[in-house]
């Protein structure tokens, strides 16, 4: 299958704000009531076209979520733990990220697995956990620069989604969305260009058509590492490219806005 064919014109953006451990619950308040009139206008387009979620620090979910009620952005979790409940200090459970009422929880991401020695197996338990929730994952996956240049990127991005596939059923797939994060990308100002990330997410579809059928097609596919508005358009204009994962230009409600609204202006 060549790049982007069977593309799915149903598959709405998602722009998705990573805010890492930055931020205080009084300055996400503050960056909401910042945020959110720059959508206004545009919202109705925006619901259609778009969609936004913002993924605070777990002691910030509470009060964002407060801020952003009817404002139809979603809250989204940076992390959980695998079991229900227990002796877990410091971990958060996917009962307590459905109660704040979030709709999305990243897994895998790469932060996560180099800095904290998560592997695939224990994503993988992440994801068996997500099943039958209505909480979907983003699972983030990407090489590193070592990888690349020993020209493993497919292999490595490939073992990652198939570890998650693995353990999981239609259930899960149904609510996935994947995000390719090139860790020599993030927080380094060095961006994929436009045809490393269509070459990429080009793979990923054709592992989530082989593996799922149709419903591949619909799984979104975003990019992550130093998007920026100046970058977002070019990266968005690939037929795989099906949104961002958005690290320190969504500290700035007015540039996350202007990633955000850049799907309004794409054909
Ligand atoms: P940056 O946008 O800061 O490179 O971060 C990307 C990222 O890790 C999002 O999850």
């Amino acid at each position: 299958m060549s790049p982007g064919e069977g593309a799915n014109a149903d598959r709405i953006p998602l722009i998705a704000a990573n805010w890492k451990m930055h931020l205080t619950a009084s300055e996400a308040e503050d960056w909401a009531g910042r945020f959110i009139p720059l959508l206004r206008d545009r919202a109705e387009a925006l619901d259609r076209r778009v969609e936004v979620a913002i993924a605070p620090a777990h002691p910030l979910l509470d009060r964002l979520g407060r801020a952003l009620r009817g404002s139809r952005v979603h809250l989204a979790a940076q992390n959980l733990h695998p079991e229900p409940e227990g002796a877990f200090t410091g971990e958060v459970s996917l009962a307590m990220l459905e109660d704040l009422a979030c709709d999305f929880v990243l897994i895998g991401h790469s932060e996560r697995r180099q800095l904290f020695g998560e592997d695939d197996a224990f994503i993988a338990a992440k994801a068996r956990r997500l099943e039958a929730s209505r909480v979907r994952a983003i699972l983030c996956i990407g090489e590193t620069l070592d990888e690349r240049e020993a020209d493993r990127t497919l292999a490595v991005v490939d073992r990652q989604l198939a570890a998650v596939l693995d353990a999981t059923g239609a259930g899960f797939a149904g609510g996935l969305v994947v995000a390719y994060e090139p860790v020599w990308a993030i927080g380094t100002g060095r961006t994929a260009t436009p045809e490393i990330a269509q070459t990429v997410h080009a793979s990923i579809r054709r592992t989530l058509v082989d593996r799922l059928g149709d419903r591949g097609h619909g799984v979104r596919i975003l990019y992550g590492g130093s998007v920026k508005p100046s970058n977002v358009e070019e990266l968005l204009s690939q037929p795989d490219v099906d949104g961002a994962l958005v690290g320190g230009a969504s500290l700035d409600p007015h540039s996350f806005a202007e990633i955000a609204l850049a799907c309004l202006e794409m054909p």
